[in-house]
């Protein structure tokens, strides 16, 4: 990185940068629903994607220089903070929940664990100024950009005013976060029929499983209907996050959580918005028999007889978690696109 800006500001001629931006195309396969983010508001080009990459693992984000989004958002983990529970950040800051994958964000309208969210171009916003986050201003940052020569051409090439504004810096991001998609799994090439893919029999029967027991919630190729769902965790008295509950203060939403996409769950371990299990098998054992009653669980989790779960044999636990990894898209995990080199 330090080389990539020392080379780039050792040629910067800030004055005589043309804008000609490299428009790009996203394709989206067929399996997947429409686009949500409006891209017209905010035209992807090759500059404005890889001036975004480049905040994206800018330690000048946040107050200390040191700690970029990337920091808690890894790429070999789905873009999730790999070894941490909840996050942790400037000064060891530490948040209290588990680090979301960046990944199909052009699909959502909402974004976090709560939908505190409700556009992809205010959300950095969030982690930036918070305090066990970045514990920075967006003023500061763009301060802090100007002085940079680097910056200085890569926003006169990515934005026809070429301002370092908070909206650019804002929309840069974006660009990057609206190419990460993630659609060429085991399970995409089996469902599209590509390449004579084909599953397993344990791999079947465990997709079988999960049509029948979790696509009620885990829906469409997204693997999430994106609603916000009470799933029976207990409740931690000591920090007591009561989701969705504080974005409405609706009693109706008390400790519900959005339901998360399932795409590269092999790897964006520990799961759960508190990050409090650490393996697939301790997930779907806490579905057959984990669940408490926090006074607001999911219907759906709440059987006739009034037992809460699903129950799953160890056969359907084995299967679902073999179906849960054909979800891996190494393509994505790997791609040196959104890498930092
Ligand atoms: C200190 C760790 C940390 C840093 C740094 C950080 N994030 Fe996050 N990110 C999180 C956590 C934790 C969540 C879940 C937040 C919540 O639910 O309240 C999250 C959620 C998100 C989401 C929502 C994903 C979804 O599916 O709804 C996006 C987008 C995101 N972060 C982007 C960024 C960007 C861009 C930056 C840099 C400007 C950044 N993050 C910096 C920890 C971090
Ligand atoms: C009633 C809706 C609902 C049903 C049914 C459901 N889930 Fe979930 N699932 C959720 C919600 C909500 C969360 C997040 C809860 C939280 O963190 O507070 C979740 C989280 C998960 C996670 C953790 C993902 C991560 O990134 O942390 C996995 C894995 C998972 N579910 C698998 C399954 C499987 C397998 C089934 C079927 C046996 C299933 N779910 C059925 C709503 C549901």
């Amino acid at each position: 990185m330090l080389i990539i800006v020392l080379l780039f500001s050792s040629c910067a001629k800030d004055d005589a940068i043309e804008y000609s931006p490299t428009p790009i195309n996203l394709e989206i396969p067929s399996n997947f629903p429409p686009l949500v983010y409006a891209i017209e508001n905010n035209p992807l080009t090759e500059e404005g994607f890889q001036l975004g990459k480049s905040l994206f693992y800018e330690g000048k984000l946040s107050s200390n220089n040191s700690i970029p989004c990337a920091f808690c958002h890894e790429q070999a983990f789905a873009f999730t903070h790999h070894g941490h529970n909840v996050s942790h950040g400037v000064d060891g800051g530490i948040g209290i929940r588990n680090s979301q994958p960046i990944q199909n964000l052009v699909f959502q309208s909402e974004f976090t664990w709560d939908g505190a969210a409700t556009h992809l171009d205010l959300q950095p916003i969030i982690p930036i100024t918070s305090e066990v986050e970045m514990n920075e201003s967006l003023s500061n940052v763009v301060e802090k950009l100007k002085a940079d020569a680097y910056y200085r051409s890569a926003f006169a090439l990515a934005f026809e005013e070429g301002e370092i504004n908070g909206e650019n810096l804002l929309k840069a991001l974006s660009q990057f976060m609206v190419m990460m998609v993630s659609t060429n799994s085991k399970y995409d090439r089996m469902i599209r029929q590509e390449g004579n893919e084909t599953f397993s029999v344990l791999e079947n029967d465990g997709l079988v499983t999960f049509q029948q027991k979790c696509t009620s919630c885990h829906a469409t190729d997204l693997f999430t209907d994106q609603s916000y769902r009470n799933n029976g965790l207990s409740v931690n008295p000591q920090v007591d996050d009561k989701g969705r509950y504080n974005v409405f203060q609706n009693p109706d939403d008390l400790y519900k959580f959005k339901v998360p996409s399932l795409r590269n769950v092999e790897h964006s371990f520990p799961y759960m918005h508190d990050g409090r299990f650490e393996t697939l098998e301790a997930v779907v054992n806490f579905y057959d028999n984990g669940l408490t009653d926090n006074g607001n669980v999911d219907p759906l989790l709440v059987s006739e007889n009034g037992s809460l779960g699903i129950p799953l044999t160890d056969y359907e636990k084995q299967s679902l978690v073999a179906f849960l990894k054909t979800l891996t898209d190494n393509e994505f995990l790997q791609n040196e696109r959104f890498s930092d080199f």
